[in-house]
């Protein structure tokens, strides 16, 4: 994840190959139940932090050096078209009861979908970086944006060229990567 950029432009080819790539994501029933709101104008990209963050917040590390990208990507997921294609007669959960889901299929879905767009960037040689919108203010990006109801923003993912290292450094600087052997069991969950 990048969250220092300067503010050269991204190429729209880039960003439009990032999308395609997205909708090439697996869902779960082929529901494919996700939208991508784009802001790549400095005005919709302004509006949105201005939606996303508090008036007060200061000007922090992570916020300037965020603030600078000249794109911003927010998939959104539906969990209504999953009910909806779960209802069709070759799934048969007619009743749309929720229970019979394991996890939302519509945020995972989503989220792959998400991370192709952050590997298509990196393939570009650009950098991006996955956020989330902190829920008090969901409902004001919602309503800049003119985000129907059935749509709900998982995050979003800021899209430019890297700029140096002033930017937050984010956790990988206090935490390190769990070695695999600790996270994989084999044959048997192990302690
Ligand atoms: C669901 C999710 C939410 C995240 N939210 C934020 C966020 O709000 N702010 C941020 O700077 N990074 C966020 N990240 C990025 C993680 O901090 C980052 O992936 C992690 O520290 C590992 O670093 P790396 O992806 O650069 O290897 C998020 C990542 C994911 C997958």
């Amino acid at each position: 994840m990048v969250r220092n950029y300067d503010e050269s432009p991204v190429d729209p080819d880039v960003v439009d190959r990032a999308l395609r790539n997205a909708t090439r994501a697996p869902s779960a029933g082929f529901s494919q139940g996700w939208g991508f709101l784009v802001l790549d104008r400095p005005g919709d990209v302004r509006r949105f932090w201005a939606a996303a963050t508090d008036p007060d917040d200061e000007q922090d590390r992570w916020l300037r050096g965020m603030s600078r990208a000249p794109v911003i990507v927010v998939p959104c997921s539906s969990k209504a078209a999953y009910l909806d294609r779960y209802a069709e007669d070759d799934k048969g959960w007619a009743d749309r009861d929720e229970s019979r889901w394991p996890v939302p299929y519509w945020d995972i879905d989503t989220g792959m979908a998400s991370l192709l767009i952050l590997q298509t960037a990196v393939d570009e040689g650009l950098g991006a970086c996955f956020f989330g919108v902190p829920p008090d203010h969901i409902a004001a990006v919602r309503q800049e944006f003119g985000i129907p109801g059935p749509f709900h923003p998982i995050g979003a993912i800021t899209i430019g060229h890297p700029a140096g290292t002033e930017g937050a450094a984010g956790s990988p600087k206090t935490r390190s990567r769990k070695p695999t052997d600790d996270v994989v069991h084999r044959g048997r969950w192990r302690e």
